[in-house]
C-alpha cells in the first residue's frame, strides 16, 4: 500500500499529475460497456458519502431504455468541515468534466448538470470559462472529440444553501424547480431521475478519480488502499491542528497517522464524516479510515484536549434542527427532542431514564426517517455519549449505571 499523505497546498495530489484530456481520450477510443468494466475493476467507490460502487450506479443507468440520460454533478457540499470538493473544483475543474464526459459516454447521456453549492457561486465564472473552453476546443458539445454521434453538453445550476439538497433526490427536485425535498425511493435515480428519466449523480471527487484510473489502470487504483477499499481519497481537515487543508490519503490509513501528518497532537477525539458522522475518541485512534469503517464524506474535525464535546453535540443538532426539511416527523421532532436532550444534559438535567429514552429515539430516527440527513443526524448524540459517559455523569450527578447501559 502507497504509506504517502500528500497535502494539497504542496500541489502534489495525484490530480496535479494528471495529463489533461489524457483519460477522456483513451475512454472515448473504447467501447461504453468496456469503460464500466474498467471502473467497476478499480473498486472506485462514491466519494460523496456512502460508498456506492460507481461503475454499479453506471450500468444501472446505461441498462434503462430511455431516449435521454442525465450526468449530475453532486458540488453541494454542504456537510460541516467538508471542502475538498471545492479545493476540486477550485484547481481541478477540467478532471471534474472529463469524468462527467466519461460517465456521459458509459450510459449514453447527452445533457449534464454541475450542482454547485450557493455559497460556492464564486467558484462560477472559473467554471463557465472552462465550460466555454471545451466547447471551442471540442471537448464538450457535439460530436466531443471528433466521436461521431457523441454529443454531451454541461450546465451548471446553483443551490440556494440548504444542506439537504446535497442528498441526491432532493437535488433533483431543486433541479426540476421545486422545493429541496427528498423523493420516496424507489425508484432510484438511476431509473428515474432528472425529469423521470436514468440519471446518475456523482460526487465531485468520484468523476475526479475516473479519468486518472483510465489513464493509470484500474489495476493502479486497485494496487492503493484496501481490499474493500481500494484506491486513494481527499480529505477535509479542520479544528484543532497545525496544519488544517486539504489530504490525499491512500484508504486504510489510520487516524492517528494521519493526525501525525497534519499536526494533531493530543486530541481527544476526531469527528470523521463532518456532522452526520461518528465521534471517535482517542483509545480508537488506530482505527482506519476506510468505507466499512469510519470515512464517510471525507471531512475530518479534531477536537483538541479542552474541547467539550457536548457543547459539540449540542452545535451539531443545531444544525440539522435548522436543516431538516420537516417533510418527516422521526427527523422534524426527533432531531428537536436530541437538541432539548443535550441541552439538559449540559444543564445537569437529564435523567437516567431520560436519557435512555433518548438514545432510543436515535434508534427510531435511523429506522424510520425518509432520506439520510435523519437516518444519519443522530449519529453524533450517540458516538459523543457513548465515547465520553464521564462528561455526562459529571454534569448529571446521576447513577452510574447508565455508563454500562450505553457501553453495552
Ligand atoms: C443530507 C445529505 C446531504 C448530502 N450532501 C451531499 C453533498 O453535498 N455532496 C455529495 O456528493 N453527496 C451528498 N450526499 C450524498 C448523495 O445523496 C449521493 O449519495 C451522492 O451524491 C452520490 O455520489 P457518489 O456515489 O459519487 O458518492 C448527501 C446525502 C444526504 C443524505
Ligand atoms: S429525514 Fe429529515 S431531511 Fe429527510 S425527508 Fe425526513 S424531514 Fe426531510
Amino acid at each position: 500500500m502507497d504509506t504517502a499523505i500528500r497535502d494539497v497546498h504542496e500541489g502534489d495530489l495525484t490530480f496535479s499529475t494528471q495529463p489533461a484530456e489524457a483519460g477522456l481520450e483513451l475512454a472515448l477510443e473504447q467501447q461504453p460497456g468496456a469503460i464500466i468494466d474498467l471502473v467497476d475493476q478499480s473498486g472506485l467507490k462514491g466519494c460523496g458519502g456512502a460508498g456506492f460502487p460507481t461503475a454499479r450506479k453506471w450500468r444501472l443507468a446505461a441498462e434503462q431504455a430511455a431516449d435521454r440520460r442525465y450526468v449530475v454533478c453532486n458540488a453541494d457540499e454542504s456537510e460541516p468541515g467538508a471542502f475538498k470538493d471545492r479545493v476540486i473544483l477550485e484547481r481541478y475543474p477540467d478532471l471534474v468534466l472529463d469524468g462527467m464526459t466519461i460517465a456521459a459516454w458509459a450510459i449514453g447521456a447527452t445533457s449534464g448538470v454541475i450542482y454547485l453549492r450557493g455559497e460556492y457561486a464564486f467558484l462560477r465564472p472559473a467554471l463557465d470559462d472552462c465550460i466555454a473552453r471545451r466547447r471551442s476546443t471540442g471537448t464538450l458539445g457535439l460530436d466531443v472529440l471528433g466521436r461521431d454521434g457523441f454529443d454531451f453538453d454541461v450546465i451548471i445550476h446553483l443551490g440556494a444553501g440548504a444542506y439537504v439538497c446535497g442528498e441526491e433526490s432532493a437535488l433533483l427536485e431543486s433541479l426540476e424547480g421545486r422545493r429541496g425535498h427528498p423523493r420516496n425511493r424507489p425508484p432510484y435515480p438511476v431509473r428515474s431521475g432528472l425529469h423521470g428519466k436514468p440519471t446518475v449523480v456523482n460526487n465531485v471527487e468520484t468523476l475526479a478519480w475516473v479519468p486518472c484510473i483510465i489513464s493509470n489502470g484500474a489495476g493502479w487504483f486497485r494496487s492503493l488502499g484496501t481490499a474493500q477499499s481500494p484506491g486513494l481519497k481527499l480529505f477535509s481537515i479542520s479544528g484543532d491542528v497545525d496544519r488544517p487543508g486539504v489530504y490525499e490519503l491512500p484508504m486504510g490509513t489510520t487516524i492517528a497517522a494521519l493526525l501525525d501528518r497534519v499536526g494533531g497532537a493530543g486530541a481527544k477525539a476526531v469527528q470523521v464524516g463532518g456532522a452526520a458522522g461518528i465521534c471517535v475518541p482517542a483509545e480508537q485512534f488506530d482505527r482506519a479510515l476506510t468505507f466499512e469503517d469510519v470515512t464517510a464524506s471525507g471531512a475530518v474535525i479534531v477536537f483538541g484536549p479542552d474541547r467539550d464535546m457536548l457543547q459539540v453535540a449540542e452545535n451539531f443538532l443545531e444544525f440539522f434542527v435548522a436543516e431538516s426539511c420537516g417533510q418527516c416527523t422521526p427527523c422534524r421532532i426527533g432531531n428537536q427532542r436530541l437538541l432539548e436532550g443535550i441541552r439538559d444534559i449540559r444543564r445537569g438535567q437529564c435523567s437516567t431514564d431520560r436519557l435512555s429514552g433518548l438514545l432510543d429515539l436515535c434508534e427510531t430516527m435511523r429506522a424510520t426517517s425518509k432520506c439520510g440527513l435523519g437516518q444519519t443526524s443522530p449519529n453524533a448524540f450517540q458516538s459523543i455519549i457513548a465515547a465520553f459517559p464521564g462528561d455526562v455523569v459529571g454534569r448529571s450527578a446521576k447513577s452510574l449505571t447508565w455508563v454500562q447501559e450505553v457501553r453495552s
